[in-house]
């Protein structure tokens, strides 16, 4: 039987935590679902670059402030995401033609002052975000560039200085991939055997309803497990397209859709109840349709119902069917 009022993290209660993407100005929208359902919430926007520490020497905490003091109301934790990122950079940054040595203080004084504004409320940090090409080598960004492969060292190495009990983590995209995962793992046990301070891996889990399969995800996991390192899986969601389907002419899913999503999300999540010893949380990015990024990438304007609550804020099948607790489930 089909039961709507049992709660999503309560469901998930002895295996990990359960979060949702959402900005302090959206959580009034949300109240009511976030205080049922989640119990660890990241800052979409609040805590990037450009919006916490928009001039050289000014910082902007009056949104995070805002955000940490709502979670703390609903006794929700907080995942602080993302300390260094090369994208939703502000433009003093961007445009930054200083030496290495100043473009390494510029991050290490953001890493400082962030991580000890939070360090009460956060214990866990996306420390570096997407830093790795689809083949597996270091992204051209602004840190890499100025600083080379070291950055990576500073960062993890100011953010365990400032928070050192807190969960450091590396948060990273299709490392489902082999080819791009078989590079990162060289690297993260490179840096683990020069002593970096690295916990674990955010698998950002940007799915859609034909890809991957469960397979490709329970490699990563398993390949992570390995290498003793934990897991927090931090952007869940699950586009209705393909990305090379670049259609337009959708107005709601299809059935067809919406089943797809709703098995999909069934299977990830009885798979990271398999590996609940190793996974940290789970993160949707976003907590309903009706606010998505997916409404913009990869198609401008093109709706997108990549989440588990719909437009109207209602909990969808493959939300229920996840509360349906399963009988061979072992929880
Ligand atoms: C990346 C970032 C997130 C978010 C998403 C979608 O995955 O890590 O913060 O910006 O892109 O926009």
């Amino acid at each position: 039987m089909r039961c709507s009022t049992k709660s999503f993290c309560e469901r998930y209660n002895n295996s990990f935590c359960i979060g949702a993407s959402v900005d302090s100005e959206r959580w009034s929208g949300y109240a009511d679902i976030i205080q049922k359902h989640f119990n660890s919430i990241s800052p979409e926007n609040d805590m990037k670059f450009v919006n916490i520490h928009p001039t050289e020497y000014g910082y902007s905490f009056e949104r995070m402030d805002k955000l940490v003091s709502f979670a703390k109301q609903f006794g929700c934790k907080v995942h602080g995401h993302t300390l260094i990122w090369h994208e939703q950079l502000p433009d003093w940054v961007k445009r930054y033609e200083g030496n290495e040595k100043h473009i390494k203080k510029i991050l290490e004084n953001h890493i400082h002052t962030v991580v000890e504004r939070y360090k009460n409320d956060i214990s866990e940090w996306d420390v570096v975000n997407e830093i790795f090409e689809e083949d597996g080598s270091f992204r051209n960004t602004i840190w890499f560039k100025s600083i080379g492969e070291m950055f990576i060292d500073y960062a993890f190495g100011v953010a365990r200085e400032s928070a050192p009990n807190g969960l450091l983590f590396l948060n990273e995209f299709n490392g489902h991939v082999f080819q791009k995962r078989q590079k990162m793992v060289s690297i993260v046990k490179k840096l683990k055997s020069k002593g970096v301070a690295i916990d674990g891996i955010g698998i950002q889990g940007h799915y859609n309803i034909f890809y991957p399969s469960i397979d490709m995800i329970r490699s990563e996991i398993e390949e992570y497990v390995r290498m003793g390192l934990k897991i927090r899986v931090t952007e869940l969601d699950i586009s209705v397209f393909d990305y090379f389907d670049r259609r337009l002419d959708l107005y709601c899913p299809t059935s067809e859709m919406i089943k797809r999503q709703e098995d999909m999300y069934y299977s990830i999540f009885k798979l990271y109840e398999e590996y609940r010893d190793y996974i940290e949380g789970v993160t949707l990015w976003g907590v309903a349709d009706d606010h998505t990024w997916l409404d913009d990438y990869p198609v401008n304007g093109r709706k997108d119902w990549p989440l588990l609550f719909d437009e109207k804020l209602k909990a969808k099948p493959a939300l229920l069917r996840l509360l349906e607790r399963d009988e061979t489930s072992t929880v």
